[in-house]
């Protein structure tokens, strides 16, 4: 007798870039339904962040309905009517993909049916509505250890046999970068988000974080990014009532660290400023850069921080990200700089070659890396160049 055995294993070649999309969360919470997602399919698709490279609809906590006698769910039967399987058709009609979020626990964070004991039925449950995408929280799992209930996920996932990205979300507290880079495609690092610069939201048993200090937060993580298994900084805020100036740091700070760009916001309404640091060309190249390595700050002055991100064929992103409540002046002398990469060993060689500068966001040229910088950052903002090889 001969038994073969199929090893599970995570679905390979996704997410070679990071996953660019929407999510739910950050401006609906529980309020969705299938309007909701159909409407910011549509406007994905008008708005221009299609075209732009966003390619998820991701459908966070309460969407859920009750488990039938066999176990299995289904939608909310009043947000939902026509049920997921007509929704996840209609947003794949648009040429977009499908997320859904469970939770490794017996309840989601909202309260809603966990995915505990029920990982198999529930993989193959999205399998056949055509889920492209699962994010799966870690409320309601004491007992449970991380590392094993994401890979009983995993393998779930690839049992019912349909590639779907798999994205960890148990916070950072099980420092899931030196365990998930097997298990998923992505792994949030941190607590959740919050649409404020530098601030922390206290919810009594746990914080919210503002930008500055998820930014903060990921620092010593890079090394364990790449392409397939990204670090997540969570969604984003862009749009949500911020300064433009922070939006636009925001955006450009997580496309420099290769973060997931899964919006947050209302993409029904959006104003002009919203809709051009979310489909800014030159940043979301950056992130999607096929070399997938993180910035590293390079140093610090006077509130400003310089965060390089080595590119392939041997180009660079830098930003300049000015922390301070001042403009801030900056003269730099190129060859005075000596730019190494501190993980992945990168070096910039500035003796020997001469970089074309691009400024992003000025949509401006600064001639060349033979000439000293000379520029001035907004305070609370960044400035972001494109240095090419010439
Ligand atoms: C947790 C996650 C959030 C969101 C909510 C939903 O807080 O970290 O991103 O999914 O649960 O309840």
């Amino acid at each position: 007798m001969s038994i073969n055995i199929v090893l599970a294993q995570k679905f390979e070649d996704l997410a070679q870039t990071p996953p660019m999309g929407w999510n739910s969360w950050n401006k609906f919470a529980c309020n969705v339904d299938e309007d909701l997602i159909k409407q910011t399919a549509d406007a994905m698709v008008s708005s221009g962040m299609k075209d732009a490279g966003y390619e998820y609809i991701i459908i966070d906590d309460c969407w859920h309905g009750e488990r039938d006698e066999k176990g299995f769910i289904s939608a909310n039967k009043e947000r939902f009517p026509s049920g997921m399987k007509a929704l996840v058709d209609y947003v794949h009609s648009k040429g977009l993909k499908f997320g859904i979020y469970s939770d490794a626990g017996w309840q989601t964070c909202g309260g809603k049916p966990g995915s505990r004991g029920r990982e198999f039925q529930d993989a193959q449950t999205y399998a056949k509505w055509g889920v492209d995408y699962l994010k799966y929280d870690w409320c309601n799992t004491e007992g449970l250890k991380a590392e094993g209930a994401y890979l009983t996920m995993r393998d779930a996932l690839y049992e019912a046999g349909r590639p779907i990205v798999l994205s960890i979300c148990e916070w950072g507290q099980n420092k899931p970068w030196k365990w998930a880079e097997d298990v998923g495609h992505l792994w949030r690092t941190t607590g959740d988000i919050y649409n404020c610069w530098d601030c922390e939201e206290d919810h009594g048993t746990w914080s919210s974080f503002g930008v500055l200090r998820i930014l903060d937060m990921q620092e010593g993580l890079r090394k364990y990014a790449g392409p397939g298994h990204w670090n997540d900084p969570d969604m984003m805020e862009v749009g949500n009532g911020m300064k433009v100036n922070h939006d636009r740091a925001h955006f450009t700070m997580w496309a420099m660290l290769a973060a997931p760009l899964i919006a947050g916001n209302d993409l029904s309404n959006m104003t002009q400023e919203t809709i051009d640091i979310l489909t800014k060309k030159e940043i979301i190249a950056i992130s999607q850069d096929a070399l997938g390595i993180q910035a590293f700050k390079y140093q610090t002055k006077d509130g400003v921080e310089t965060w390089i991100k080595p590119l392939s064929n041997g180009d660079w992103a830098i930003t300049f990200l000015n922390r301070s409540k001042n403009e801030q002046k900056l003269n730099m002398k190129w060859e005075e700089q000596e730019i190494i990469d501190p993980d992945f060993g990168y070096k910039m060689n500035l003796a020997s070659q001469v970089y074309k500068i691009q400024n992003i966001w000025k949509e401006a040229n600064l001639k060349d890396t033979q000439k000293p910088l000379k520029i001035s950052i907004p305070a609370e903002d960044v400035v972001t160049l494109l240095l090419t090889k010439n």
